[in-house]
């Protein structure tokens, strides 16, 4: 999964690895889980940090919190549906706000839904491709109006996607398919944008425990038994870690923890009819409990 260095323009060498040193970073889903992760390992390195989510008081919140910690640090609190065209105008309104241009975008906000496509309200089905798709690529696209990258200060996006965009999840069919998405889009664009001295990198977690859980369990229905995916579980720290390192490394892809690693490599390397013989046993073993 590592990239060869390669110099695309002898005259303005691709910068190969990101530095969070003085970099004003823009977090999406910053209220929660790995947004408040990024939000606390960049803080000790970052000169502003923009925390973008619906709910404002959480985002308060932690900027209290990581003000205290560290007071060279600027913070902005950006409460916004992200989902909408409004919520991204507000977004880039307090962009154009900052004393600096931004020069890393932090496309992590997303969200799920559990149980049978069949008993999919269209409701929660929109709001997953307005967001995990609809709102990360207009996002990236708006930033790249927003930057001037230069070899001595580079820019990077890093998306945040999943270890089920690697294999179709029954139970989980459109969120996995939007972080397909992300995942496709993600190596496209980190090969377009190199030269241009933006790093473009995708994480993919799989299992961590955030509110994310919660958030994509129908009203009403039970938690549904997620058997085996325990030993995939890693803190929410450890995937923030990685995926940082990753963008310092300059590479385009991360699964965080190597059982996640390993089993992308499984789902990439076994051959698709066996893949989906294992999901539509998993699948039945699942109904029928
Ligand atoms: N946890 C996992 O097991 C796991 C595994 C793989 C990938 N991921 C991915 O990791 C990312 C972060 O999720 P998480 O695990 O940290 O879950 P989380 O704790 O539920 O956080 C989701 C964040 O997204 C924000 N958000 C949701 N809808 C939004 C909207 N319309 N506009 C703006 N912000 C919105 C939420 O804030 P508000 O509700 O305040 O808006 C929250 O800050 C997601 O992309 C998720 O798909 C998670």
């Amino acid at each position: 999964m590592s990239e060869e260095s390669s110099s695309p323009n002898a005259d303005q060498p691709f910068v190969r690895g990101f530095s969070f040193k003085h970099c004003v970073a823009l977090i999406t889903g910053a209220s929660s889980g790995l947004g408040a992760e990024f939000a606390r390992q960049l803080a000790p390195q970052a000169d502003t940090l923009l925390l973008a989510a619906r709910t404002k008081e959480t985002m308060e919140t932690l900027a209290a919190e990581l003000s205290q910690e560290h007071p060279h640090l600027k913070l902005v609190i950006c409460p916004c549906d992200l989902s909408t065209d409004a919520g991204r105008e507000t977004f880039w309104q307090n962009v154009a706000q900052l004393p600096t241009k931004p020069n890393l975008l932090i496309n992590n906000a997303g969200l799920g839904d559990y149980g049978l496509f069949a008993d999919a309200s269209g409701d929660r089905i929109r709001r997953q491709i307005d967001l995990n798709i609809t709102a990360l690529t207009l996002l990236a696209r708006s930033f790249l109006d927003h930057i001037s990258p230069t070899p001595q200060r580079p820019a990077a996006i890093l998306n945040v996607s999943s270890l089920a965009g690697a294999v179709p999840v029954p139970d989980l069919a459109v969120y996995a398919a939007t972080k397909s998405y992300v995942t496709s889009l993600t190596e496209s664009l980190a090969i377009e944008l190199a030269s241009r001295h933006i790093q473009v990198a995708a994480v993919c977690p799989g299992p961590t425990p955030t509110n994310f859980g919660n958030n994509a369990r129908r009203p009403g229905e039970k938690d549904i038994d997620r058997g085996g995916q325990d030993v995939l579980k890693i803190p929410p720290h450890r995937v923030v870690e990685a995926a940082l390192q990753t963008l310092r490394d300059g590479r385009p892809i991360v699964y965080p923890g190597k059982r996640v690693t390993l089993a992308a490599t499984v789902f990439r390397i076994m051959p698709r009819s066996l893949m989906r013989f294992i999901l539509a046993a998993r699948f039945q073993r699942g109904q029928s409990k």
